[in-house]
Formats: C-alpha cells, structure tokens, sequence
C-alpha cells in the first residue's frame, strides 16, 4: 500500500484540529457554548404618558416606551422566555434636582412602572437600578456636594429608594453607582424592610467608559453631565483592581455579579467567574449595542451574525447572561432555531 502520509502529519504528529470541524453535525456535537432565550435581560426605556413609543436617534430600534407600551413589551418578552427585564427611567426634567430627591418618592416612574409590569405580566424578573443619574440635574449617580459625589449620603440614599423599589416588586435591585458600601447597606435596609427573598446584582466592575453615550441621550442625562465619572467608577486600565471591588461587593452579600460595559472587559468576566463562581452577567451597553447596529445599517457587517457572536463570546468568557438591547431580536431568532 502507498504511504500517503504528508509532511503536516510528521509536523502535527498526526492531530488534525480540522477534523472535528469537517462538517456541520460534527460542530453541533462539540460546541462548547450556547445562548438560549435563558440568558437574556432586556433592559427598557421608560417615559411618563401613555401610548408612547419614542425612538431613540442613538440606538436604531430601541425606543423609549410609556408604561402601558413597556407592559405589552414585556408581555411579548415573556412569551418568549426572556428570564428578566432592566428598567430604566427616563424623568422628567422639572423632576430632577441636586440630590435626586424623586428617586425617594414611591411612586415616581421607575416604581410606577415595576408596579404595572408585575400586576400584568407576574412571570418576568424585574431588576431595578437605584443609581441617581436619572433624578439628578446633574446627571451623576450620587449627591454632588460643592464638587464632590459624596458617598455616606448617597449610601443612605440608594438604600432607601432600594426598599421603595422592592415595595413597588422589583425582584432583584441592582445597584449601578459604585459608592462603597452599598452592596452591605442595600442588603441590611432591604432585610430591615422584610425584603429577604429580594436579590441585588451589583454592578461590581462598573469601568468609566466611552461607550456609555447612547444610554445617556435615551434617559436625557448626557446634556445635564457636568465633569465625568471617574471618581466613582473604576478606570478601563485597572483589572485588578476591579477584581479587588468585586471581592467586596461579594463579601458585602450580592447575589449576583455584573461586568460592565461588555465586550471590552471579557477579561473581568472570566476572572471574576474563575475568582468567586457567583452568577455573573455582563451588560453589553448601549454603545455595543449601537456600533453593531451602525455598521449593519451602511451594509459593512452582517449584523446579525455580529450580533450573536458577541452575545456567544459573553457565554464563553464565563457569563451566565448578558443584558442586552438585542435580546427581544435574539429570542425571535433563537426560538425559530
Ligand atoms: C448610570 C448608568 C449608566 C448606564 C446605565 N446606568 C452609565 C452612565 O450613564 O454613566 C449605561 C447603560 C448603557 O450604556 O447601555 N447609573
């Protein structure tokens, strides 16, 4: 018989990594990572009025929705079996002033909304952020005083408006403002208040990121933003340091981490996954959402294609899920598989 070896079996020793990829059935049966309909959250948009469906310029297919709108939308998101919502508000401008003081009213928009989403449609999470960016005139997450975001009265702060969140029925609170001791002081007010079965997914590694941009023109913060955040949140250089945040968010009783913005920190996924095996999600932020959707418009990348890879990236990099603004597109295609 002749010997057809070649030169590249002496070179790889006989192993071939293309065998496993010769055909589509065999790259089903070694796939490594899926996304499911089950690591989805869908976070929204949400104005005062009824009957509102406001585009946003900066996120193509992303609208702001009154609450009635956000209650259909959610219904058709737990017709598909997205896991949860994240809810954002977009207040009122009168509403808004130095120290958020609407985020303490029980039944400001954010709350009124909860409270409409879980009377119609009780099978979806709802996960609450309690950062005051959307109260603010100012468009920080925190209490400026003088020229400071001060921390001590924030913590008070976020705290409270937490439990008012857990009263209206949100399901987990998740805590995006990056003051220290939060994590401990929302879990003691939220136990104080008999909210013991509330969770908090605390935006642990919160990095101060470009990519922010669309999200502050759909909540209308991005013209109010005097300065930056970069005395609260952590710096896109530091991984060790966002590491050391996370070790106290977990030691303060979060439930659940977060990384956030997504595809930029999949290193802080997989080494918070690997540090402290606690359910971890990253936030694929508005400016993902929007490059992807940018270049898919002027026909320079399949959007689609694009658009699952990274969700699948976030799967491998060791996150449980992901919130993205994609996740009602990707469940209609995902249930049609
Ligand atoms: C602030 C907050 C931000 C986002 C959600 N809540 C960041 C910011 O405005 O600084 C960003 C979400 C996104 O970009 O999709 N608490």
């Amino acid at each position: 018989m002749q010997d057809r070896t070649h030169l590249v079996d002496d070179i790889t020793g006989h192993r071939r990594m293309r065998r496993n990829r010769k055909a589509d059935w065999t790259r089903r049966l070694v796939q490594e990572n899926r996304l499911t309909v089950d690591d989805l959250i869908w976070p929204i948009f949400i104005v005062p009025g009824s009957g509102i469906v406001d585009p946003i310029p900066a996120m193509p297919g992303v609208n702001r929705m009154s609450i009635d709108k956000a209650v259909e939308a959610a219904r058709e998101a737990a017709g598909l079996g997205i896991p949860a919502l994240a809810t954002f508000p977009n207040i009122e401008m009168e509403l808004r002033d130095e120290t958020g003081s609407n985020s303490l009213e029980a039944n400001n928009l954010i709350n009124q909304a909860t409270a409409a989403i879980k009377k119609a449609v009780p099978d979806i999470g709802i996960i609450t952020d309690v950062a005051l960016d959307p109260f603010t005139s100012h468009g920080h997450d925190g209490i400026l005083r003088g020229s400071e975001i001060v921390n001590d009265e924030t913590v008070d702060q976020v705290a409270r408006a937490a439990v008012m969140q857990a009263d209206a029925g949100a399901d987990i609170i998740a805590p995006s403002e990056m003051m220290d001791g939060r994590i401990g002081a929302i879990r003691m007010a939220l136990d104080a208040a008999g909210h013991q079965s509330v969770g908090i997914m605390s935006y642990a590694t919160k990095f101060a990121s470009a990519f922010y941009g669309p999200y502050r023109e759909a909540i209308s913060t991005g013209g109010l933003l005097k300065g930056d955040k970069k005395t609260y949140y952590i710096d896109p250089a530091n991984g060790t340091e966002a590491i050391r945040d996370a070790a106290l968010d977990v030691e303060e009783g979060a439930d659940m981490l977060m990384v956030k913005p997504g595809l930029p920190y999949l290193d802080i996924c997989w080494r918070m996954k690997e540090a402290f095996g606690l359910p971890t999600f990253a936030y694929q932020v508005s400016g993902e959402y929007t490059q992807i959707k940018a270049a898919a418009m002027n026909g320079w990348i399949d959007g689609e294609r694009a658009m699952l890879e990274t969700l699948l990236s976030f799967k491998r990099a060791g996150c449980d899920g992901v919130l993205t603004y994609f996740a009602i597109e990707v469940a209609k295609i995902l249930a049609k598989r």
